[in-house]
């Protein structure tokens, strides 16, 4: 059976544009395995809107849209606002706070009115804090303040009202501060009646992270009420990053049995508070980590299903 249909609740990845078109046993096991993608990087802002500012680079974001809906797939968008993958004329845009929050509102507004109805949910601010909890120095911060968090789910959520507004980030199963810190914070930002309905779990982590961390974060998240999803999910092998790591049955065995751990904490959930799993790339040759071998995705370099695609199967079996 594939993940999406013994999964309780959707299954998905980051998918990249180029091997969504040219890399055909891709294909194969994403239309197979997955009922829910995310773009790894076609939705950020340096690439809708790469040169100027209103001037937008859409022809990615609609083929991934398309292709999610001539597959009977849900889309999730990232990432509306981020300190990453900004173009230079952000970077460079010399404005008064009133004129930022305004380049603000009409990026988001512009992005989720195209989509609107067409993409299910929304990572709307992306990695806003630090480790120890506090604001990330960005320059939305630097621009507008704090109210920029706040300011970005409230154009997002006037621009699609049905959309599923996340605040993502990582961390949460290595920093208790952190994780502490992201709940609390958006428990504050929701009493105020910011439409904020999500927290998401980047969950980029890694074979010696201990199962009960990872669970705690998602337990935890859960508390706060408000939908939990495993939004960029990999659990990395080599985390010592030796060059000359060679894969061996003990890593493979403690890989299989944290993703089965995710997988059955995320069970565990009250259905409406589930968005799901999605993972950071389809197979190892996909994995952002670059320069030692990981091997932390579900399927191997030739996209066959791996040990710990069993142990997530084991996670839905065992609900049965
Ligand atoms: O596509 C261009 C190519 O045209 C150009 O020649 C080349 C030269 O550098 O760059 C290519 O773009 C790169 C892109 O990945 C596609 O490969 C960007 O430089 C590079 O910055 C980008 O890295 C992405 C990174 O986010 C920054 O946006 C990674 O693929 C992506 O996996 C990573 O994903 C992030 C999540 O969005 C947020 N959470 C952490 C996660 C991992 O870092």
């Amino acid at each position: 059976m594939s993940l999406k249909d013994a999964s309780p609740y959707p299954f998905g990845a980051a998918l990249s544009i180029s091997k969504m078109k040219n890399t055909e046993i891709y294909n194969q096991v994403v239309k197979a395995e997955l009922n829910s993608i995310t773009a790894e990087n076609a939705m950020k802002m340096s690439n809708l809107a790469p040169s100027a500012i209103n001037k937008y680079s859409w022809t990615d974001a609609d083929f991934f849209v398309d292709y999610a809906e001539a597959n009977h797939m849900r889309v999730h968008g990232h990432c509306l606002v981020w300190h990453n993958s900004l173009p230079s004329w952000v970077n460079s845009y010399n404005g008064t706070k009133a004129e930022w929050i305004e380049l603000l509102r009409n990026y988001i507004t512009t992005v989720v009115t195209r989509y609107k109805g067409r993409i299910a949910s929304w990572d709307v601010v992306n990695e806003a804090l630090i480790d120890n909890g506090t604001p990330r120095q960005t320059i939305w911060l630097t621009k507008i303040g704090w109210e920029y968090v706040e300011l970005a789910f409230r154009f997002a959520h006037e621009a699609d009202p049905d959309a599923v507004l996340f605040y993502n980030d990582y961390g949460q199963e290595y920093s208790k501060v952190k994780l502490a810190a992201i709940n609390d914070t958006v428990k504050n930002l929701v009493k105020r009646g910011v439409p904020i309905h999500g927290i998401g779990l980047q969950m980029l982590t890694n074979i010696n992270q201990s199962a009960q961390n990872m669970v705690d974060a998602i337990t935890q998240t859960a508390e706060t009420g408000l939908v939990v999803h495993v939004s960029e999910l990999d659990v990395a092998l080599n985390r010592d990053k030796k060059p000359e790591y060679v894969i061996n049955p003990t890593d493979v065995a403690t890989q299989k049995s944290r993703y089965r751990s995710i997988a059955a904490a995320m069970c565990q959930l009250p259905e409406s508070q589930s968005w799901g799993i999605t993972t950071w790339g389809v197979g190892d040759p996909d994995s952002w980590l670059k320069g030692s071998p990981d091997f932390p995705l579900l399927f191997d370099m030739n996209y066959k299903p791996k040990s710990c695609y069993q142990g997530v199967h084991e996670a839905f079996a065992a609900l049965k």
